[in-house]
């Protein structure tokens, strides 16, 4: 009898250890050991019925044919837009979110757009509501087959017997290889099962797309090397409560990871935006104060958003409430610090609301010099100009800095109709949009004075 050894596995960073510990010896992560087993992969092979790696063989770099790894299009614009022209064949792809956000939505309306046959694996809902939601999506065509299973053996039965051209495995951490002697979504099932996935799809030259949970700090569920076997980790995220949806690469063996795909989830399912900043701008009220719009950069995307403030007298004057949404907390803190000190705004006494319409998180700091704007504007009870966008990333001497890519960010803004713009001096210079007049500023006090917020 074939002995594999057991060992206690780091889920954060992979690293095995013999003897349990509360803390991995590697990355220095808690709790995070969980058993699992180890062994050559000769063992491994003959322990689970795994069949060994082929050996490679080496071969010169010219003799390879590159037009094997065309990506294929998928049928879905924004899915393409993200993989940078479609799936690879032979390429496993995972797909993570929240529970709830619509990667099986997605991932269904993928299939019903694939020319071809395609195979759905459904882990967790049955056969009947995978058919209900197919219905109400108008995916119900004859070359969709679909299969509720969770033992990997059988799922390898279903690809031979169906012959497809893309699988969707929904999800991963809900199969499981019998032989591997531990429960569905464990360190060593998860594994184990990707493996083996990543080597059919290679062997048969066919695409598969796993779906992935994702645990409540936004991390993929399960061990850190299931996305080091994948060669795609995309991850699907959105606020529950809005209908916008937001897909990026995460990692990308085929092209840039800079690509934002953008969908609304509507009572047919998912609709691809190709116009986000005309969706963004719909709601906004003009002449309202705290409110601007800001140019951001999505990876390439430009998309223009809303940041809004409010600020109130506080009623206690002990550590007012700050609360920022779809902007980092302590960037509005050093934001607030930096009015304060170089630009004679003081908000100490007040509690401060920031937020970005639409569910949007904007994480770059080429929006600091609007959310400033913003927040004096709110103080002050002074709107805005309506037709005015600012960019630009505030440093903590007060002095602006310029955001990348403002050309670009500026083209949007002109697209949609605004005409004024304050950035940073710096980035004025070789910037020339038609529409769009440049107003230029060194300090936060002379953005403030330029958009008619000036503080004495
Ligand atoms: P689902 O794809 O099941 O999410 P996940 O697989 O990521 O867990 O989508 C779930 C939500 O999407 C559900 O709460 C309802 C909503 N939804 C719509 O709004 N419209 C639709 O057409 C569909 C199919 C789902
Ligand atoms: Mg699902």
């Amino acid at each position: 009898m074939v002995k594999l050894r057991t060992v206690y596995r780091c889920t954060d960073c992979g690293a095995a250890t013999p003897k349990w510990a509360g803390r991995c010896g590697s990355c220095g992560a808690w709790n995070s050991l969980v058993e699992d087993v180890e062994g050559d992969d000769e063992i491994i092979s003959i322990a689970t019925g795994m069949a060994l790696v082929p050996a490679g063989i080496p071969k010169p770099i010219d003799s390879l044919d590159a037009t094997i790894s065309e990506p294929q299009t998928t049928g879905v614009e924004e899915l393409d837009r993200v993989l940078g022209g479609g799936l690879v064949p032979g390429s496993v792809t995972l797909l993570g979110g929240e529970p709830g956000i619509g990667k099986s939505t997605l991932l269904l309306q993928l299939l019903a757009a694939w020319s071809g046959q395609t195979l759905y694996v459904t882990a967790e809902e049955s056969a009947q509501q995978v058919h209900m939601r197919a219905e109400r999506l108008n995916a119900i065509k004859p070359d969709l087959w679909l299969v509720a299973e969770m033992s990997l053996n059988n799922i390898i039965k279903s690809i031979d017997q169906v012959e497809p051209q893309l699988v969707i495995i929904d999800s991963i951490q809900a199969i499981a290889d019998p032989l591997l002697n531990s429960a569905p979504g464990s360190v060593s099932q998860v594994r184990g099962c990707a493996h083996r996935l990543v080597q059919e799809a290679k062997a048969r030259n066919l695409p598969i797309i796993l779906v992935g949970h994702v645990t409540k700090d936004g991390g993929l569920a399960g061990p850190r090397v299931l996305e080091h076997v994948v060669d795609t980790v995309l991850s699907f995220e959105g606020e529950r409560h809005h209908a916008l949806r937001l897909l990026r690469a995460v990692k990308h063996r085929f092209g840039s990871t800079n690509e934002l795909g953008l969908f609304e989830m509507t009572e047919m399912g998912l609709r691809s935006v190709p116009d986000a900043s005309k969706l963004f701008l719909a709601d906004r009220r003009a002449g309202v104060p705290g409110s601007i719009v800001v140019p951001a950069l999505e990876g390439h995307r430009p998309l223009l958003v809303e940041v809004q403030a409010l600020t109130n007298l506080s009623p206690s004057h002990v550590s007012p409430r700050r609360s920022a949404q779809g902007v980092d907390s302590g960037r509005l803190a050093m934001l607030l610090a930096v009015l304060e000190r170089r630009a004679n705004v003081n908000l100490s006494q007040h509690e401060v609301f920031a937020s970005v319409v639409g569910g949007v998180k904007l994480g770059e700091p080429g929006a600091d010099l609007g959310l400033c704007l913003a927040l004096v504007s709110a103080s002050t009870d002074r709107p805005l100009p309506e037709n005015l966008v600012a960019c630009g990333e505030v440093g903590l001497a007060g002095e602006l800095r310029q955001a990348s890519n403002t050309a670009r960010r500026l083209a949007e803004a002109a697209r949609l109709g605004f005409t004024r713009a304050i950035i940073p001096a710096s980035s004025a210079v070789d910037i020339n949009i038609p529409g769009i007049k440049l107003e230029p500023a060194q300090t936060v006090a002379q953005a403030l004075a330029l958009a008619g917020l000036s503080i004495n």
